[in-house]
């Protein structure tokens, strides 16, 4: 196996794990929108991983199917939620009308992203809004927010990879792992 990144304690996820996981969702989502078209929204940049994998599985159903990403943030580089979501402002709503709209995170903490991105979308006209986050970490929820696919339920601890950062690191590790504590600045 490949050596642990030196600033990883341990392994929480491992891309094995992930992957089959990925794939479980990728075909339920698939059976559940075999009849409609779907778009498929990701998260950025969070979820650029997991959207990537995730749509190829979504496959062979149903037969159209769009993907497209936006920016929302709300952390910046600390580790603390504002509460606010900033969506970008390149991002056309108006291409949501009608659409069956899949929002896909990496992860749901607070639940302040989710919450106000699911409103934003059913306010620019989606005929439907659904919710797949890998990761759901709810322990540190503060506003209600459930996702209807979920990969994992998520211990509550500093966790980073597969496209979730620290300060912008660590997006690229292949598995989901918690971050050293004398690497965690407090
Ligand atoms: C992280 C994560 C989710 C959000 C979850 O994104 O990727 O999008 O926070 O937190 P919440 O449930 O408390 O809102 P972040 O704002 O760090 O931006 P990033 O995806 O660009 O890293
Ligand atoms: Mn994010
Ligand atoms: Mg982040």
């Amino acid at each position: 196996p490949l050596p642990l990144h030196p600033e990883i304690s341990k392994v929480i996820f491992s891309a094995e794990q992930i992957d089959a996981r990925v794939a479980e969702l990728g075909r339920l989502i698939g059976t559940d929108y075999s009849d409609r078209e779907l778009l498929v929204l990701g998260v950025l940049k969070g979820a650029f991983a997991f959207t990537s994998d995730l749509v190829r599985h979504i496959y062979p159903y149903p037969p159209h199917l769009e993907v497209d990403f936006f920016k929302a943030s709300s952390y910046g580089s600390g580790t603390v939620s504002s509460g606010r979501v900033q969506l970008d402002s390149g991002f056309k709503l108006e291409s949501v009308r009608g659409k069956h709209v899949l929002l896909v995170e990496d992860i749901i903490d607070t639940g302040n992203t989710l919450s106000a991105l699911v409103a934003v979308m059913e306010g620019a006209g989606a005929a439907s809004v659904r919710v797949c986050a890998l990761l759901d970490k709810k322990a540190r929820r503060r506003v209600p927010m459930e996702a209807e696919y979920t990969g994992f339920e998520c211990p509550d601890e500093f966790i980073v990879g597969y496209g979730i950062d620290y300060a912008e690191k660590y997006r690229n590790l292949p598995y989901i792992g918690a971050v050293k504590d004398e690497f965690i600045k407090k």
